[in-house]
This record gives C-alpha cells, sequence and structure tokens, in this order.
C-alpha cells in the first residue's frame, strides 16, 4: 500500500490520535520528499541539511521574495540536487505546493503568524508537517493544531531546535536516571539581545538601521511588530521545550497553570535613539512600545513542579537560554558557556562541581552516534539532529517525538502570559490538549540513538 494511502485510512477510520506512536507502520521509504515553505534564513539552514543527506528529494520550495527563491536554488544546485519547482506570487501560493502528489512532508519556516495555518494546510492536504518555533500564536490556533491532527491522522512536528542541544539531552539522561531525584523546579529562557535583528536598514538582516516592517528586511519585516502589540512570552519554546521533555509535559504530566509579569518597555525605544541612523527625530521613535523588556512567567505543571520561563530580547545582554534543573538529590545550572551542577553525596558539601565529566559521562547515545557528523550543521549541531528526526518520521511514517500536542501546549504560553500580564498577573489555566490522554501517554522523545 503506498504508504500515504495508509496514513489517510488510519485518518478515516479516526483512530489515529488513539494509536501509539509507530502506529502507523513501520513502511520504510528510501527518500523523503520534502517541500519547503519559506526559504529565508532559516528555512535555507534547514534546505541545506537536508540538501546534504541521500535520503531526501526537495521537488518544490514557496517563498515571496525572489531573492530567497534565488538563493535556494543557488544552494540546490551547488549540493547537486535538481532544480526545484518555486511557488510564488501571493500569500497562498504555497497551497499549491500542498497540492503536488509528489511530496510527503513540509518544513515551515515563515514569519509567526502563518505558521498554524500552513501546517492545518499542511495536514490536511495529507503532508507531514515540519514547523518552525513558535506553532502558534492563539489559543485557537493551539487548538487547530491539535483538532487537524486527530482528525487527519497527518503528524505536526514542531521543529524545536534546542531539545537537541547536546548539554540540554546530557542532562535530560541524568533526569531520567534520577541523578537530581525527583524534579522540582526548572529555569529557562531566551534571553537574546535581538535589537540588531528587531531593526535593520532594510538592504541586510542584521543592524546598520532602525528601520522594520515594510522598510526593514528577514525578521525585522515581521518579527518586531509583535514587539509594537503583545506583551507577553512571545518565544516561549526555546526554553520550555527542553524543560517539558525532561518534565514529560503532556506524557504523565502537564502544564497546569502559568502567572507573568512584564517590566516597562526601554530597550527598543533607547535603541532609536542612540543609534547613528536613527535619533530622537526619526519617525520610529515616536512608536510605543508594548513588549516588556523583561517578562517573567512561572509555570505549575500538575506534579506540583514549578517553571520560571524568561523571555528577554530587548535589552544589552550576552545569549543565554539560562537553564536551571532542580530535583530532591540536586541540581545543575547550565548554559552555553558556564555549566555548573551539585549532586549531594557525589559533589564536595555545598560546592558547585564543574559539569564536563558529568556531560561526557551522561552524554545522549544520539550524540555519541552522530556528533561528529553533526557539529557542522548550524546552532552547534542541533539542528541535524531537528531535521534527522523530521526526516526519519516521514520516511518510516511514524508519529511525530515533538508533536501537535507539544506544539499546542507550548505555543500556548505566549496568549497564556498575554491574558495574565493583561490582568495584573492573574494565575491563566492551559488547556489540556490532549483532553485526558496525558495520563496514558508515554515519553517517546530521544529513547534511544535511532532520532
Ligand atoms: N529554531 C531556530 O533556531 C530558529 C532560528 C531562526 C528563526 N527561527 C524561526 O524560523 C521562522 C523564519 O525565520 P527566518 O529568520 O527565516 O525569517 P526570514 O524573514 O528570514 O524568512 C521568512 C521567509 O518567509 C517568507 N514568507 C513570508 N510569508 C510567506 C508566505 N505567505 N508564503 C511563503 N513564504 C512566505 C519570507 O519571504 C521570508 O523569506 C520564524 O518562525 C523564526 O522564529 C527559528
Amino acid at each position: 500500500m503506498y504508504r500515504r494511502d495508509f496514513i489517510r485510512t488510519g485518518a478515516a477510520l479516526g483512530v489515529a490520535a488513539s494509536l501509539p506512536f509507530s502506529a502507523f507502520g513501520s513502511t520504510q521509504a528510501e527518500k523523503a520528499r520534502i517541500g519547503f515553505i519559506g526559504v529565508g534564513l532559516r528555512g535555507r539552514n534547514h534546505l541545506q541539511n537536508l540538501l546534504l543527506r541521500e535520503d531526501v528529494i526537495v521537488p518544490a520550495i514557496c517563498d515571496l521574495d525572489p531573492d530567497a527563491l534565488i538563493k535556494s536554488q543557488e544552494l540546490i544546485g551547488k549540493l547537486g540536487h535538481p532544480v526545484a519547482k518555486t511557488y510564488t506570487g501571493d500569500d497562498y501560493a504555497y497551497r499549491d505546493l500542498l497540492s503536488r502528489s509528489d511530496l510527503d512532508g513540509v518544513i515551515i519556516a515563515t514569519p509567526w503568524l502563518w505558521h498554524t495555518r500552513m501546517a492545518v494546510d499542511a495536514m490536511k492536504a495529507g503532508k507531514y508537517a515540519g514547523v518552525e518555533v513558535s506553532a502558534a500564536n492563539t489559543l485557537e490556533e493551539c487548538w487547530d493544531l491539535v483538532n487537524t491532527y486527530e482528525e487527519t491522522g497527518v503528524p505536526v512536528m514542531i521543529m524545536e531546535n534546542v531539545c537537541y542541544r547536546r548539554d540540554v539531552m546530557a542532562v535530560l539522561q541524568m533526569v531520567r536516571e534520577g541523578l537530581f531525584g525527583e524534579l522540582l523546579h526548572a529555569r529557562c529562557g531566551y534571553q537574546h539581545d535581538l535589537r540588531h535583528v528587531k531593526f535593520n536598514d532594510g538592504i541586510q538582516p542584521f543592524g546598520d538601521g532602525v528601520e522594520f516592517g515594510d522598510k526593514g528586511v528577514s525578521e525585522a519585516a515581521w518579527r518586531t511588530t509583535h514587539s509594537l502589540y503583545r506583551n507577553g512570552d512571545i518565544y516561549p519554546t526555546h526554553g520550555a521545550g527542553p524543560v517539558a521533555t525532561m518534565l514529560n509535559i503532556n506524557r504523565g504530566n502537564l502544564f497546569s497553570s502559568i502567572t507573568s509579569s512584564a517590566t516597562r518597555s526601554e530597550g527598543l525605544h533607547r535603541y532609536i535613539v542612540n543609534h547613528p541612523k536613527g535619533g530622537p527625530g526619526h519617525p520610529n521613535a515616536k512608536l510605543k512600545w508594548k513588549l516588556g523588556d523583561v517578562i517573567t512567567s512561572n509555570i505549575e505543571t500538575s506534579s506540583g513542579e514549578t517553571i520560571i520561563v524568561t523571555h528577554d530580547c530587548n535589552s544589552p545582554r550576552p545569549y543565554s537560554l539560562g537553564f536551571r534543573v532542580q530535583g530532591t538529590a540536586g541540581i545543575t545550572e547550565f548554559d552555553t558557556h558556564t555549566q555548573r551542577i551539585y549532586i549531594e553525596h557525589l559533589s564536595p558539601e555545598h560546592e558547585w562541581e564543574e559539569m564536563d565529566a558529568y556531560l561526557e559521562k551522561y552524554d545522549h547515545p544520539l550524540w555519541k552516534k552522530y556528533g561528529a557528523y553533526a557539529e557542522g550543521s548550524g546552532h552547534g549541531g542541533m539542528d541535524y539532529f531537528v531535521d534527522n528526526a523530521f526526516v526519519e518520521i516521514v520516511k518510516r511514517n511514524l508519529e511525530a517525538p515533538l508533536d501537535a500536542y507539544d506544539a499546542a501546549a507550548w505555543s500556548a504560553i505566549t496568549p497564556l502570559s498575554e491574558h495574565s500580564i493583561e490582568n495584573n498577573g492573574e494565575p491563566q489555566d492551559f488547556p489540556d490538549f490532549t483532553r485526558g490522554r496525558w495520563m496514558k501517554r508515554k515519553p517517546v522523545f530521544a529513547l534511544s540513538d535511532d532520532f
């Protein structure tokens, strides 16, 4: 049986959502046929990673920007693949790409407001949807992802690469082996000075100007506007995703409620006023930015853990996801450059230890197997693993290791934090996107060296 039909049969029977992981059988295709929707900076990272594989064909790509399409075709040619058919010209050209019969899946790397719409359309067209982060902007969109997945039986995977970071995966192994005892608390966040991303000169993507929206390019063309109209954690999944895998969220545990608070907004205005191409007279200096510079959310889980998630992107600061994982037997605080750990009865009393030996001992089997190859793939290697997982599930007709329920629960932090801030820190309940199935669902993420 052709494997797409196989999926459709499952969906038609209405059983997909209750089937276990890998329920779609093990029909292994030799090659995954992947289309791309959005081939800007991020889409081309994925494109390159996939083109480097021998088991991927990219028959079609879609973007509105001619330059992005030209650069993608150059990449495709350089890596020895045949020219891809391009889809462009209007916002919904991607639907023509989705109507092709020779695609198994698509990677969606467009601006945030397009993610859910495109992922929903992909699932409806029977194509695996690999969607960039965040997957959704509103609670309604979160439900759209879940409902469409349940109706079609076609998997959507949230492409959260930080879940695959080497130190994050090693800490996941430590958690799973009980090194920290029972988990109690975690911290994480997206703490990244994005001022030079939010503003540019309209010609090249980073800095050298204070333009955005129609006058900006790349992320400044769309990302910055969110800071004008929204006050909440608008980019939560790089921190919350990895922590959710450690806490088995949607698989024995749930995000249950969230309270959020915001500082006032200073950073973007100051950047415009102080920039040589800006100044107090620049039209953008008159804008009132809604997004607080530091957003702090406190999430409670159904098992009684708490998680502090920070969004901090408008101030001068070095990059940091600020991870802390703490349990009844020990704690680690780790980041790209500093990593420390304390385990009762193992570490010298009341003293942090360097983490190198622990990171080596608990190195994830995936990294042991593919680490040497992965390192060139972007973001320190983690991009290789997220792309690899997507290709493998497509080839083998498997469920996504980071699925519709994860996409919904992690992305829901954005609207819920906005509501909480609007209501003076009032706690907001997370919907149970699994509709009770979290009690029986078992962890599936990165259980072996497979993908
Ligand atoms: N996981 C990560 O580490 C990571 C890193 C960077 C970006 N991202 C995410 O990836 C996504 C894309 O970011 P980016 O940096 O590539 O932005 P970008 O602006 O460089 O690229 C977005 C592309 O989407 C295209 N596009 C917009 N609307 C479209 C439509 N209707 N149909 C087809 N194409 C359309 C644009 O023309 C552009 O080329 C964002 O969601 C971003 O948050 C993730």
